[in-house]
């Protein structure tokens, strides 16, 4: 048993549920204590003196003046993309053949894919990312690093081979065959193994054919407990192109339904067009959208409709995800705070001053990044829309004693000045002041918040004693 005694801030709800009362949805305890058994699970959690006094022999590690929330969790991420986030001009198809194809391809060399793996998760961690879902490559070799990587660092993840067969170089694409029997490897040794899951992960509708499409729905069905994750209604050009290659199905969500694989355990990243009728079966599937906005505005993809997402009537699950390398950040801070622009720019038509048709006030309200909403979305919501509820997300006793410390004064030489303004100072008292605080680190800190990175109850990043231990 260990103790970490500090200002904890989770969630128990969906404050998208409690409009107008948000406050209702989280848990502030601003003198807290966590405690962790021996495996790395949260044995007790609760105001500091109540739980100091029921484990009066754990040692206790004190992190003052800080904040401590759950892990984040990523919904969305490439890990062989970890070099070449902020590639310029071009949107999806042609920045795909130009940046992505090139960059993935160097995985396909065990060497190369060691040396990028471990990057990239230097990154997650000093991001304060915990737990991701990503995609690798076509190539069986990436998704065996990337699993044995994640365990070397008790990472929570969920990934799998990322098939393409049609729309790409010859040498970029695989077989259904290849995949099917390359997955079934990587299942039997990875899935359910630590903290590892598969995911059958073909890359999107555009570079699959309906042989791919098809070995994957068969391989749902052998493995029902399987993740599925994939892109979704991304960019116009690329549904387009979707509904050319699959002329039978009539939206993009049709593609995968028709395979089967539209259910609880489906992610369809971006998710920018998908219109009213898709989000409303995604919801009834029980099925999650990534909002990806680092991406959607890098890309020039689109605008994701939260508002429209987080309809009460056909909620959708969500994650966030910062979809690098098409996104431009690895933080999801930063994935915050491009979110809230994203949601104040669809209000620009919502509120009806530009056109009083397009009204809808309801929808506008939803858009709005509230620090609860936005905070909810990259911890507990997270988890919940990628099924993982009951491991990790928040303090709940008997989840994953994954956190992330944030530091209000970290960031650019601005946030310091800006996050004093907040009542309370770096220190808050009460949930509202935490929340103050919180919407200030996501507009203007960034990834140098992060303090520290715990996984599993150890410390697994601390931006204070970094060295150069990336460059190895
Ligand atoms: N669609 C298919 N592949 C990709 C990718 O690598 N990034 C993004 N953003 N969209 C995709
Ligand atoms: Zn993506």
């Amino acid at each position: 048993m260990r103790a970490i005694r500090g200002a904890f801030l989770d969630f128990v709800d969906d404050p998208w549920r409690h409009v107008g009362n948000e406050q209702a949805a989280a848990r502030f305890v601003s003198d807290g204590m966590l405690v962790v058994d021996d495996r790395g699970i949260i044995a007790d959690f609760g105001p500091g003196d109540e739980v100091a006094a029921r484990h009066p022999d754990a040692p206790v590690t004190r992190i003052p003046d800080r904040l401590i929330l759950p892990g984040f969790v990523d919904g969305h991420i490439h890990v062989p993309q970890t070099r070449i986030l902020g590639s310029y001009g071009e949107q999806l198809l042609p920045w795909l053949e130009k940046w992505v194809f090139p960059e993935e391809r160097r995985y396909f060399d065990r060497d190369y894919a060691e040396a990028g793996v471990r990057r990239f998760f230097d990154t997650l961690l000093a991001s304060g990312t915990t737990t991701c879902q990503a995609f690798t490559t076509a190539k069986p070799v990436t998704t065996e690093v990337v699993f044995e990587e994640a365990a070397r660092r008790n990472v929570r993840i969920i990934t799998g081979i990322t098939a393409i067969d049609v729309n790409a170089p010859e040498w970029f694409t695989t077989t259904a065959d290849e995949f099917v029997a390359a997955s079934r490897l990587l299942i039997e040794k990875y899935h359910g193994v630590g903290r590892s899951a598969y995911a059958i992960t073909p890359r999107f509708a555009y570079g699959a054919s309906d042989a791919l499409l098809a070995a994957c729905g068969r391989l749902k069905a052998e493995y029902p407990d399987l993740w599925v994750h994939t892109h979704i209604s991304e960019n116009p050009s690329e549904i387009r192109g979707v509904l050319a290659l699959h002329d039978d199905c009539t939206d993009y969500l049709g593609v995968y339904e028709k395979y089967g694989l539209v259910g609880p355990k489906f992610t369809g990243g971006h998710g920018v067009w998908l219109t009213d009728d898709e989000f409303r079966r995604l919801s009834a599937a029980g099925a999650a959208v990534t909002f990806c906005p680092c991406s959607n505005l890098f890309l020039g993809s689109g605008l994701f409709r939260l508002g429209r997402a987080t309809d009460p009537d056909q909620r959708v699950r969500l994650t966030f995800g910062s979809d690098v390398g098409g996104g431009n950040r690895f933080s999801m801070l930063s994935v915050l705070e491009d979110a809230y622009k994203v949601g104040m720019l669809n209000n620009t038509l919502l509120d009806g001053s530009v056109d009083p048709s397009k009204k809808d006030a309801a929808e506008a309200e939803r858009n709005r990044l509230s620090p609860y909403r936005a905070f909810y979305a990259i911890t507990l919501g997270g988890a919940e829309a990628l099924r993982l509820e009951d491991k990790v997300g928040s303090f709940d006793v008997g989840k994953e004693a994954d956190f992330v410390v944030l530091d209000a004064r970290g960031g650019p030489p601005a946030v310091t000045w800006r996050t004093d303004l907040a009542p309370g100072g770096g220190a808050p008292a009460t949930l509202e002041e935490a929340a103050e605080l919180l919407f200030a680190i996501m507009m203007v800190g960034d990834d140098r918040a992060v303090a520290e990175t715990w996984v599993m109850g150890d410390r697994a990043y601390s931006r204070d004693t970094v060295g150069d231990a990336a460059d190895s």
